[in-house]
């Protein structure tokens, strides 16, 4: 057995396709938490803002000094930046061995071996309009703990636990918002067969999932909007209503739908689906609709309104989160301040913002002047204020879980800041709970338990165990 370092920058979906390679190389390779006892390390990338990309070139740079002390070390770039950039790569960082595209990653076993043997570097980035990494048959019974190290899932994100299965039911983006990479890193929109997802999905259940997360990056437009199509197509709320299902599943959700493909069937949803979580990432972007419509987003700041108003009137508890990017081109102090308002009407229970960060093949890096870009010291502040604003709604959301009862999948023991190791798990709100018990090893074998919240920040609840 060889060790392997993945590193994984980036979305949920990158986070997928991790687990899918470490499933492809299981026979060969035992997953490190750290390059430093690699003897193979694959960087998965992200391409999404410059500062993700940048990344890429911090931690080829420390390889590169690594290399002079473990020569055979074989390095391989993947995702994202590999599909954009290709050959690119290696003219800049030549210990790079090879560079695999988001559509190829199946390739990536045979280019290990060849970069063994010490042949020509590779570089694949070919479209295909299959499903590249399909659950391999070989995968057969193997328990996942057989193959994946879940003391190492950190490598893997934010969204990898052992609880949750994250399954992809799309690939690609045919969405093209002015401002993202997205679509060209990852090609058109493609949606995977119905009975691949129920196989993956029985496989995972089997193996010690309870959660299950639906993967796309409009996944709501699963097979129904345009894109490539699959052999048994059935509409999202369908399908969601045939994973709910499966014997094993305990909770749902799904990450992200887009507020364009919101129908009142999608609504219903949440009315009648308990499994489903009271939990929903709607991405806004903007809370001004001149700024919506530069952006190419198809909605307005008062239809996604009454997406949040419908969604609380068939299920009050359930918790929204959303993206952001504040300083896209243009974007007055007004525009900026319905931002605000927005914010604060919906009062989202967590926010990821963003300074716009002008992308290549983008519209809106084609349109706009260097005089139409926003000053990065403007767009710095901006980006503190709104998040200055969600922390005091985020506090206040989680507020409301002191002194309440509810229920935690646990997912992982991780260190605090002061050296305890504590429980950590999430309510149905996707609100982060951590435990601080003594019993953590019987704990972490558990599914979904009781706890009783305690204190809050506006990152998380703290609470406790309540046996009843
Ligand atoms: N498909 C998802 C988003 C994927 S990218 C969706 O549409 O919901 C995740 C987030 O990154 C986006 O929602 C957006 O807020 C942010 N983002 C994308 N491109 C960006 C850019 N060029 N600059 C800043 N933020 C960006
Ligand atoms: Fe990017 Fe828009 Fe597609 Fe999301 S919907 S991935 S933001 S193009
Ligand atoms: Fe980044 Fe690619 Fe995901 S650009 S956000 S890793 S789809």
């Amino acid at each position: 057995m060889k060790n392997i370092f993945i590193k994984t920058f980036g979305c949920q979906m990158n986070e997928y396709d991790s687990e899918r390679l470490l499933t492809l190389l299981q026979k060969g390779f035992r997953s490190v938490a750290d390059y430093k006892s690699a003897d193979v390390v694959i960087v998965n990338t992200c391409s999404v803002r410059e500062k993700a990309e940048k990344k890429l070139y911090d931690l080829l740079g420390r390889l590169r000094l690594f290399k002079k002390v473990k020569p055979h070390l074989i390095v391989g770039v993947v995702g994202c930046v590999a599909q954009q950039e290709g050959e690119k790569i290696i003219k800049r960082a030549p210990i790079v061995d090879f560079v695999v595209g988001t559509h190829n990653l199946s390739l990536v076993p045979a280019l290990i071996a060849e970069a063994e043997e010490k042949k020509e570097k590779s570089v694949v980035v070919d479209y295909r309009g299959d499903w590249d990494l399909e659950v391999s048959d070989e995968l057969g019974e193997t328990p996942l703990e057989d193959y994946l190290d879940f003391n190492n899932i950190n490598t893997f994100g934010n969204f990898y636990s052992k609880t949750r299965a994250l399954v992809a039911i799309q690939r690609g983006c045919d969405k093209h918002c002015s401002y993202c990479v997205v679509p060209t890193t990852r090609g058109r929109e493609l949606s995977r067969g119905m009975s691949e997802i129920e196989r993956e999905i029985k496989f995972k259940v089997q193996n010690g999932a309870s959660e299950v997360m639906l993967l796309g990056q409009t996944v709501n437009s699963y097979v129904r909007v345009g894109g490539l199509s699959c052999p048994d197509r059935i509409s999202f709320e369908d399908l969601v209503r045939r994973v709910a299902d499966i014997q094993g599943v305990q909770r749902i959700r799904f990450m992200s739908p887009h507020p364009q493909d919101v129908t009142d069937d999608f609504i219903k949803l949440f009315a009648e689906i308990p499994k489903l979580c009271p939990s929903i990432h709607l991405p806004m972007q903007s809370g001004n609709n001149r700024i919506l419509k530069l952006m190419c987003r198809n909605y307005t700041v008062e239809r996604y309104l009454e997406i949040v108003a419908k969604l609380r009137q068939v299920r009050p508890d359930i918790a929204i989160t959303s993206d952001f990017i504040v300083g896209f081109p243009t974007e007055t102090e007004d525009e900026f301040a319905d931002t605000l308002a927005v914010i604060h009407d919906v009062q989202y229970s967590f926010l990821f913002s963003f300074k716009y960060s002008p992308r290549p093949n983008t519209l809106a890096i084609k349109k706009y002047s260097e005089s139409e870009h926003i000053i990065n010291d403007v767009a710095q502040h901006r980006l503190r204020q709104l998040q200055e604003l969600q922390k005091e709604l985020s506090l206040k959301f989680n507020q409301q879980f002191i002194g309440r009862e509810m229920q935690v999948l646990v997912e992982k023991i991780v260190y605090c800041d002061n050296g305890k190791r504590v429980i950590r798990g999430r309510n149905p709100q996707n609100i982060l709970v951590e435990i601080d018990s003594e019993q953590k090893e019987a704990l972490l074998n558990a599914t979904e338990i009781t706890v009783c919240g305690e204190s809050a920040s506006p990152f998380a609840v703290r609470g406790k165990f309540v046996n009843h």
